[in-house]
């Protein structure tokens, strides 16, 4: 066992996607852009990171000094390693006036070779003001085509990579959903494929749907992400009806993520996140660039 950690030392930090009970207990909520954000302007010496383990190291990569812990290690993105370090080396020596923009749901591995990092609520802006004419997109395809249809000035080379849980939404899916709830609007995750993008009334980060949906006069609403994003839907906006657009839109690395398991952090169960500084250095840099990018 290692040490106790005194609930008054930590920032508690979910995403959206963390069950319900884990949702209610953070001290903040929010999307993987947010989270990083709130995550460099604490002050508290002890970050708890209620995520899949990139956003840990994201965390512990833009806070050196301070103790991150993720209550479930081995809750990981599928999508983190869906790029090689080969494959950005080999695009490097081939394509000019190049940049590598690396989606945050990566390993630092990946980040550490990215010219600047993207989320989904920032990605379109941060690469609008990047000066390279070409940009390859890695690893989610989707949300790649998505912020290059938004640029038509820019050329994308993109990954093959994608999440596979969104992606695995379909236009027949979606049509079935539609079937079964005419007046609701569809919001979608840019992680989802085209033929669902194209569909939809907003396409964008979880934080931005949730937005959508404060602001929307419309009293009912399609949902195209996590299931665990309903929580804070229907938290914001009581009195409008919500539907994931399969019955089981489920993200099972980010249910690992148990209050139990955010408990035994406190009790001293966890181990402090690691990333190693040979790594963290140039991801460093590629986050921080993100971060000044998207202001
Ligand atoms: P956000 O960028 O909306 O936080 O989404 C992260 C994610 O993992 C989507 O699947
Ligand atoms: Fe990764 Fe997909 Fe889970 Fe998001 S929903 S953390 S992209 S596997």
């Amino acid at each position: 066992m290692g040490t106790r950690i005194d609930r008054r030392d930590a920032l508690v930090l979910a995403h959206y996607y963390a069950p319900d009970a884990v949702q209610a207990q953070a001290d903040l909520v929010g999307d993987s852009f947010a989270l990083a954000q709130k995550a460099v302007k604490s002050d508290k010496p002890v970050i708890v990171f209620c995520g899949v383990s990139f956003m840990g190291e994201s965390a512990k990569i833009l806070c050196p000094q301070k103790a991150v812990y993720l209550p479930a290690p081995d809750a990981h993105c599928a999508m983190a390693d869906m790029a090689t370090e080969e494959e950005i080396l080999h695009i490097r020596r081939e394509v000019d006036d190049l940049a590598v923009v690396v989606y945050v749901n990566s390993s630092a591995r990946l980040k550490a070779h990215a010219d600047v990092v993207v989320t989904s609520a920032n990605a379109v802006k941060v690469v609008s003001r990047l000066k390279e004419r070409n940009i390859y997109f890695i690893p989610d395809r989707n949300l790649g085509a998505f912020v290059a249809a938004q640029l038509p000035e820019k050329t994308f080379y993109f990954g093959h990579g994608c999440c596979p849980i969104h992606a695995a939404t379909t236009g027949a899916e979606i049509r079935a959903a539609q079937a079964a709830h005419p007046a609701a609007l569809l919001l979608s995750h840019a992680e989802c494929p085209e033929e669902v993008r194209t569909m939809s009334a907003f396409v964008g980060s979880t934080a931005g749907m949730i937005a959508f949906a404060e602001k929307s006069d419309a009293r009912e609403f399609l949902i195209a992400t996590e299931g665990g994003t309903l929580y804070e839907l229907r938290r914001r906006c009581p009195g409008k009806k919500f539907y994931l657009t399969r019955e089981s839109f489920l993200c099972r690395d980010m249910k690992k993520v148990t209050p139990e398991a955010l408990a035994r952090v406190f009790e001293g169960g966890g181990t402090p996140v690691e990333v190693d500084e040979a790594v963290a250095l140039p991801a460093r840099r590629a986050l921080m660039r993100m971060l000044e990018l998207a202001q």
